[in-house]
């Protein structure tokens, strides 16, 4: 049976409130029929991007429902999952009153938007084995607590946290639970999406950053329930995915055999990466990881870091993260690029 749960109460009280800006295509739905469009103040001459963009992205949003198995309404698209993310704290935190649960060593914006929003984040780090520790997650949570944020498959370790896990969080907390799966693409676990209609407290965001390879156009998926999608929706910039990148994410998202191309052949060489990083002798340990990328644990990660950043490769150092002394992150590249990251690693002394 479906998890009981009065979103309307989890809203803050102004966005409930609020009377979302009604844009001029919102008002319009039919923009495919033939009309003559004189209300928006744009320049009328054609150049293929004279005209503002569909704010609700109905064509992209159509696709990726067919897709993923859910309703174009459970939907919502962002310039980045970051602005989905940044979404959700200012529909559903108050602040300098609420709060919300982060689990380290995991992605940073979680923390910056916190940040960013006026919101307490309290963090709840990962057991040592990167899992996260549900007794003490739930026992850090008090009235004011909104949202649990949950990277599965976790940036920067690389692993996928036990299901039961967030089974158990999802049952017990009385408030939102963000999935954050930039990743799922790389990784042969089941997505959360199926269990939306089970945890209506449940939010799902995707990205098409990662295993889509379209970063550089900025957009990123939320799904939940239609409930939660409206609210998001009310606060949303009106034009936020703009016409080129609706464009491009539909191709991309039509082209799904290509994409498994690139996600098999990086896959395949995470694999190589792994077995050659096995003979760096300063590397002490590999995390599996379900990312395209790979976690190392180092004996001195500041200076390895310099090292490579002299031989013109760049990681990521992890250091300062907690759990992660001496850790380094490599994303998969090509395999020529990858060649150039083990022929650095190998000449250094
Ligand atoms: C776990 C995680 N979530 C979200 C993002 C942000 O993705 P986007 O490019 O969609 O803003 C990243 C980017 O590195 C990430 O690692």
């Amino acid at each position: 049976m479906a998890k009981s749960f009065d979103i309307e109460s989890f809203v803050r009280p102004n966005i409930l409130k609020l009377k979302p800006y009604s844009s001029a295509r919102d008002e319009y739905k039919d923009i495919d029929q033939d009309m003559t469009f004189l209300d928006a103040n744009e320049n009328p001459f054609e150049n293929g991007v004279n005209r503002y963009p569909d704010p609700q992205q109905r064509d992209l949003k159509q696709q990726l429902a067919k897709i993923k198995r859910v309703t174009a309404s459970q939907i919502l698209l962002g310039n980045g999952s970051d602005e989905v993310l940044d979404l959700i704290f200012r529909a559903f935190c108050e602040p300098s009153s609420d709060n919300v649960i982060t689990l380290p060593p995991t992605y940073g914006m979680y923390g910056v938007l916190a940040d960013t929003n006026n919101i307490s984040n309290k963090e709840v780090y990962l057991t040592p084995d990167f899992e996260p520790d549900v007794e003490r997650i739930l026992k850090s949570v008090d009235a004011h607590t909104k949202i649990i944020f949950l990277c599965s498959p976790n940036n920067p370790t690389g692993n996928s946290f036990s299901s039961a896990s967030i089974q158990q969080i999802l049952e017990s907390f009385n408030g939102l639970v963000v999935v954050d799966e930039a990743y799922i693409d790389f990784s042969e676990k089941e997505s959360w999406l199926s269990k939306l209609k089970e945890f209506p407290n449940l939010i799902v965001t995707q990205t098409l950053s990662k295993a889509y390879g379209v970063a550089g156009i900025r957009v990123g998926v939320c799904y939940a329930s239609e409930e939660i999608i409206s609210i998001l929706n009310k606060i949303k910039p009106p034009y936020n995915v703009n016409k080129l990148s609706q464009e491009k994410a539909l191709e991309r998202v039509l082209d799904q055999e290509r994409v498994k191309e690139e996600v098999k052949a990086i896959l395949d060489e995470k694999e190589k990466m792994i077995s050659k990083l096995e003979n760096i002798f300063f590397i002490k340990t590999i995390y599996p990881s379900d990312g395209n990328f790979v976690l190392v644990r180092v004996d001195d990660a500041d200076k390895r870091y310099q090292q490579l950043i002299s031989s013109g490769v760049v990681i990521r150092n992890r250091s300062s993260q907690p759990l992660c002394e001496n850790t380094l992150r490599l994303t998969i590249g090509t395999a020529q690029e990858n060649e150039i990251l083990i022929k650095a690693l190998k000449n250094i002394e």
